[in-house]
């Protein structure tokens, strides 16, 4: 049997290509770890859940999360396809706001900010997402004039424990019954358009899972505009979309998602005018666009096959984190049999360093090439230089070839921030560059 590949990829002469680029001699121009990216990806992603948004709701915005993925050549691909942004930090919204994204279509969702940050973004003009009362109160004399609340909903769901951000256990949002007051306290602090907000969790791929999520939070909406006399501008669900991680994996019915949220929105809210519906999407939007390529650096053999790759968990560290798991393949040998089941590890000195367990591969050789895919979200945004090792390089496929859009960080990266005593004795210089 040969190896499998995930949707829309193919193979030309036993080589993983990419929008009908060979990804093997990339490796070799650009060194390893990389990252390539194709750019019609995310903008057919783009365009399919526009499609499936706009089929079912007239008034909406969606508003690609930066966290998944803040490469700023991405960013303006997004910008280019008409999306509003998800922050949850200064540096994100502040990135957002140079690559020319407007403070109106920004919102900012921070998790125990300081109230400096808060501050910050009142006074830039972005719609303030508030975690809890508490946030709200200490910039009591500063609200801006749009605000929300993130709602902790009782239903929590993502593809890990790690990635169910809602329900009991969540340390997010404000609990349903301290809305009503909260809401209350906004409008007498001076805000003037209120919208309503949850995020249960990430990479869901059941699309009733959207049905529970807006059900509940339209309920509270109705809740708080009975109780607190407010009108809602708008009900943002959050993330959560998921994509498939394996060849096999049926992709999330994005048609479907958003007819029973629709139908939602009519059995809560009935023939009353819907507020806008906002999403978050960061993982569709980018996931599948990009693939984490490596070299084989040994092969041992021992009561287990360990395949080790200069891919390590401080450039993909989700399956440490998580257990979750990412197809792999050997790149440059799709036209070899599949001979054995391999456990694929990094360089990192960590026994959790395992990109892939039981991975059924091909007989593998040092300097093949193996590739990891669905490595666009959640990869090089969680990447760090641990062990000193570098954080990848990320090449952008378009129709127009093949562009670097991110060097790989080197030594002078690496030791950028310390001001070292003694400096003159070894050339490393106070927060310079050596
Ligand atoms: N909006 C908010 C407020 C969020 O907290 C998140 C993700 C999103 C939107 C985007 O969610 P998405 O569409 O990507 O599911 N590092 C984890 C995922 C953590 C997601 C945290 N919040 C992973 O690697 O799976």
């Amino acid at each position: 049997m040969k190896q499998k590949l995930i949707y829309g990829f193919a193979e030309n002469k036993g080589h993983l290509t990419m929008d009908g680029i060979d990804v093997i001699p990339l490796a070799e121009q650009y060194g390893t770890p990389l990252i390539v990216i194709s750019e019609n990806r995310i903008r057919n992603n783009i365009r399919m859940l526009v499609n499936a948004v706009s089929s079912n709701f007239e008034n909406y915005e969606i508003k690609y999360a930066v966290k998944a993925n803040p490469n700023p050549s991405i960013l303006s691909i997004v910008k280019e396809e008409g999306l509003g942004i998800d922050a949850s930090s200064m540096n994100e919204a502040t990135l957002a706001i140079k690559l020319g994204f407007k403070p109106e279509n920004i919102l900012f969702t921070p998790n125990f900010a300081a109230r400096d940050e808060l501050l910050w973004a009142s006074n830039t003009g972005l719609s303030i997402n508030f975690d809890s009362v508490g946030q709200l109160t200490q910039v009591s004399g500063n609200v801006p004039e749009s605000v929300s609340f993130r709602i902790k909903i009782d239903y929590g769901k993502g593809e890990f424990k790690g990635t169910t951000t809602s329900g009991h256990n969540a340390k997010f949002g404000i609990l349903e019954k301290e809305a009503v007051d909260a809401y209350k306290m906004a409008k007498k602090f001076g805000a003037r358009k209120f919208g309503i907000h949850v995020m249960a969790g990430s990479n869901v791929m059941d699309p009733d899972h959207f049905r529970k999520v807006t059900e509940s939070v339209l309920t509270v909406m109705n809740n708080i505009s009975e109780h607190a006399g407010i009108e809602f501008d708008f009900v943002d669900l959050g993330g959560g979309l998921g994509v498939p991680y394996e060849p096999d994996e049926q992709p999330l019915d994005l048609k479907k998602v958003f007819e029973i949220i629709h139908t939602s929105f009519k059995k809560i809210l009935g023939d009353r005018p819907f507020p806008r519906l906002c999403i978050e999407p960061g993982r569709y939007v980018v996931a599948d666009s990009s693939i984490l390529i490596g070299k084989v650096t040994d092969v041992k053999i021992q009561e287990k096959k360990f395949l080790g790759s200069d891919i390590s968990m401080n450039t993909l560290i989700r399956p440490a984190l998580y257990g979750a798991r990412h197809h792999i393949v050997l790149a440059n040998k799709l036209d070899n049999q599949i001979k054995g089941k391999y456990e694929v590890v990094g360089q990192i000195c960590e026994n959790t360093d395992r990109i892939g367990k039981a991975v059924p591969l091909p007989n593998p050789e040092v300097g093949d090439i193996i590739a990891v895919f669905d490595a666009g979200a959640y990869v090089a945004s969680m990447a760090s230089n641990y062990n000193g090792r570098p954080i990848p390089a990320e090449v952008l496929i378009s129709d127009s070839g093949e562009e670097i859009i991110r060097s790989p960080s080197t030594f002078s990266d690496y030791v950028r921030n310390y001001i070292f005593i003694g400096s003159e004795k070894t050339g490393l210089n106070a927060g310079k560059s050596s």
